[in-house]
């Protein structure tokens, strides 16, 4: 695993690897350094099989405010090819990300803006401070969520998507829940408790079935309905025969755990 990353921070902490966007001082923004580092660490992950779940947060106040405006002052400059190059880095680090085969937790620790959305929406379970504050508000800038897009209309569907893509407006956690942005706001003081909670119920399920659901979830929407039927039959055929399937079946009828089982 690279070390040495200079806007976030890997830890191992038994097999759950913890992301932490580490750049405090401006709310966690995106740069492009914090982009390549996101990207690469995201892809080695996607690799390991010591991981069973990722949890995503940032450090301080802040989970992430988007693109770093500082830097986006560069930008004013860059040439249709320069911008072009900077935002496909910015597309294949939400790809890693959606990618992984990994559950991944979003610890929303503060506010989340703009690409700091688009870094929730990419997560598949979303836990939240009831503090935290969200907004899609690149329309103030003259600018859209382009590439975090297929993500955020995907978690909050037309209907939300709509709304907060054309207005921009930050809201709370009642309506980040409402909006399916969020799956469970608590005290900043219960952040971690409720994380746990999550993490425990991932390590008691299958890795392999938890990846494939990851599949499941990103193939089947898009699939004619004849073809999801042959897909989701062949899947759950050589799942059912696999080596997890097999020793979850033969625990259950054992009375006993199965061998990936973790406390
Ligand atoms: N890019 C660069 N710097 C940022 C930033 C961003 N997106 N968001 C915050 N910062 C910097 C501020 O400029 C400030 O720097 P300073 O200490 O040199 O003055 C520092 O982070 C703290 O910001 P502050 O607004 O005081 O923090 P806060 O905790 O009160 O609020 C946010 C946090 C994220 C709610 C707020 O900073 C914010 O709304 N930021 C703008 C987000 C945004 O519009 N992003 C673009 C999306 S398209």
């Amino acid at each position: 695993m690279s070390s040495g990353y200079k806007t976030i921070k890997f830890e191992l902490r038994g097999k759950v690897a913890w992301v932490i966007l580490n750049r405090p001082e401006v709310r966690n923004a995106f740069n492009s350094e914090m982009i390549s580092e996101l990207s690469s660490l995201f892809a080695e992950i996607n690799e390991r099989d010591d991981i069973r779940v990722v949890v995503l947060t940032g450090e301080g106040k802040a989970f992430c405010a988007g693109a770093d405006l500082k830097w986006m002052g560069d930008v004013l400059n860059y040439s249709y090819e320069e911008n072009l190059e900077d935002s496909k880095n910015l597309a294949e680090m939400f790809y890693h990300i959606n990618n992984c085969p990994f559950p991944i937790i979003a610890r929303v620790n503060g506010a989340a803006i703009g690409g700091g959305c688009g870094l929730v929406a990419v997560c598949d379970m979303v836990i939240a401070s009831d503090k935290a504050q969200f907004s899609l508000s690149e329309v103030k800038l003259g600018l859209v969520p382009a590439c975090i897009s297929p993500y955020v209309i995907r978690r909050m569907g037309d209907k939300n998507a709509r709304e907060y893509f054309l207005t921009g407006e930050r809201i709370g956690i009642e309506k980040a829940l409402a909006a399916g942005l969020v799956n469970e706001a608590v005290a900043e003081d219960k952040l971690d408790a409720a994380v746990d909670r999550r993490v425990k119920q991932l390590l008691s399920s299958g890795p392999k079935a938890l990846a494939w659901c990851k599949q499941l979830l990103k193939n089947v929407p898009s699939m004619p309905e004849k073809e999801a039927g042959e897909y989701t039959a062949e899947v759950i055929a050589k799942l059912r025969m696999g080596d997890e399937g097999q020793e979850g079946m033969k625990a259950f009828f054992e009375k006993r755990k199965p061998n990936w089982y973790e406390e």
